[in-house]
């Protein structure tokens, strides 16, 4: 009766139900994993919040494949101020930037086609490529003191690719990714650029986390580049930390000729759906507004933690490292050689005796054992409970 895409596995894994089993016993659980801003005790304007959630503008429905034009406004505004000129017409709204990629798989690849993503990068991907009836190529990053596209490993993939897997229609990068932390180097979006030419592959550059840079360094965005078909997707979930709001985009960028067939199918791919609701989309200026008022807070809490963690691990026999973040919410612990456990084993033993909750690499798509992925988004209080106890556990 269902799809094979929707095959998935449904038994919760062993770390999920240690988890749920402590829930149901009322015992508490430090989540080292929470990343939804909404729960970790951030002072949002909800004064001003609410008051752009009922504009008069609300009422009236006139709809628009791209989205409502003052809303795209308002992004391209975002993009002014970082120095890129962006048309509103360039611009598409979605309700998440998951729709977005499904819009865009749809947009780049048929059936049993690829596209090349991070390794390790986000673990959605899996599924909105199975959603759309496509094959991840995972392309490796590798660690020495910083993480680094294996631009190497990426044409290896690819040329395997073109003997056993899918056509790739696209190659995504995450600028920083999710979780490594780690933007695209000018001279790895060089090569990238050189090869999409050469293989006729659109990017796809996910700027979710783009504003928040540990180093307070503005970086080259995406949706300034047109040497080669490019869609540079963010939305209101991290820039405002308002993922409630349900309203991401796509910047379209390129050659001319190629934009301009990108944009005119999008519309109708957008035009079908049209899912961009009216109400939040009038509030798009504000709510993008309150940004200035969210990021401090987050990127002060960003560094608290990770200063705490660091502080911890310089303790001798803490057993593990962290791994250089440049952006984004997340950390990455490296287990020192010759531990004993598995990633899972030690994150469901931190689970059932700790009540600590963090993620064991492998969900991310590390290929090899020996790493612990945490949030850095947790009230610090917790978040140094957590740390305490992990670091005990270890
Ligand atoms: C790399 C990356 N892209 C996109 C998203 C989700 O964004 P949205 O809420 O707009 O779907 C996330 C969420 O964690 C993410 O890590």
């Amino acid at each position: 009766m269902f799809s094979r895409r929707t095959d998935w596995p449904l038994e919760p894994n062993a770390l999920t139900r240690e988890i749920e089993s402590r829930r149901a016993r009322g015992l508490p659980v430090i989540d080292l994993t929470e990343s939804n801003p909404t729960h970790c005790g951030f002072s949002y304007d909800s004064a001003a919040i609410l008051r752009a959630l009922s504009k008069p503008a609300a009422l009236e429905y006139a709809p628009d494949p791209r989205g409502p034009r003052e809303a795209r406004r308002a992004v391209a505004a975002y993009y002014e101020e970082r120095g890129v000129r962006v048309d509103p017409d360039q611009i598409f709204l979605t309700a998440s930037t998951s729709e977005a990629y499904s819009c865009l798989f749809r947009l780049l690849a048929d059936p049993g086609d690829a596209v090349l993503a991070p390794q390790p990068s986000y673990p959605l991907f899996d599924f909105l490529a199975g959603l759309n009836d496509l094959e991840v190529i995972p392309y490796p990053l590798t660690y020495e003191s910083e993480w680094r596209i294996d631009l190497d490993g990426l044409a290896a993939r690819l040329e395997r690719a073109n003997h056993a897997l899918g056509v790739p229609g696209a190659i995504i990068v995450v600028h920083p990714n999710n979780p490594t932390g780690s933007f695209v180097k000018l001279e790895e979006s060089a090569a990238l650029v050189e090869l999409s030419r050469r293989r006729e592959l659109a990017i796809i550059a996910d700027e979710v986390f783009s504003d928040y840079a540990l180093d307070g360094q503005s970086r080259l965005t995406h949706a300034a580049r047109d040497a080669v078909l490019t869609f540079t997707l963010s939305g209101l979930s991290k820039i405002s930390a308002l993922p409630q709001m349900k309203l991401a985009w796509i910047v379209v960028n390129g050659p001319e000729q190629a934009r301009r067939n990108a944009v005119e199918r999008l519309e109708i791919i957008a035009d079908t759906y049209l899912s961009v609701s009216i109400p939040v989309a009038s509030a798009a200026a504000e709510l993008l507004e309150t940004r200035r008022g969210m990021q401090p807070q987050l990127i002060a809490r960003l560094r608290q933690n990770l200063a705490e963690l660091d502080r911890r691990l310089e303790e001798p026999g803490a057993g593990a490292v962290r791994l250089r973040v440049e952006g984004g919410w997340y950390a990455i612990l490296k287990l020192d050689a010759g531990t004993s456990h598995t990633d899972d084993e030690l994150a469901t033993a931190l689970a059932r005796e700790d009540g600590v909750l963090v993620h064991p690499g492998h969900f991310y798509g590390f290929p090899d054992e020996g790493h612990l992925v945490l949030s850095l988004l947790p009230a610090p209080g917790l978040f140094a409970e957590g740390i305490r106890k992990l670091i005990a556990r270890l």
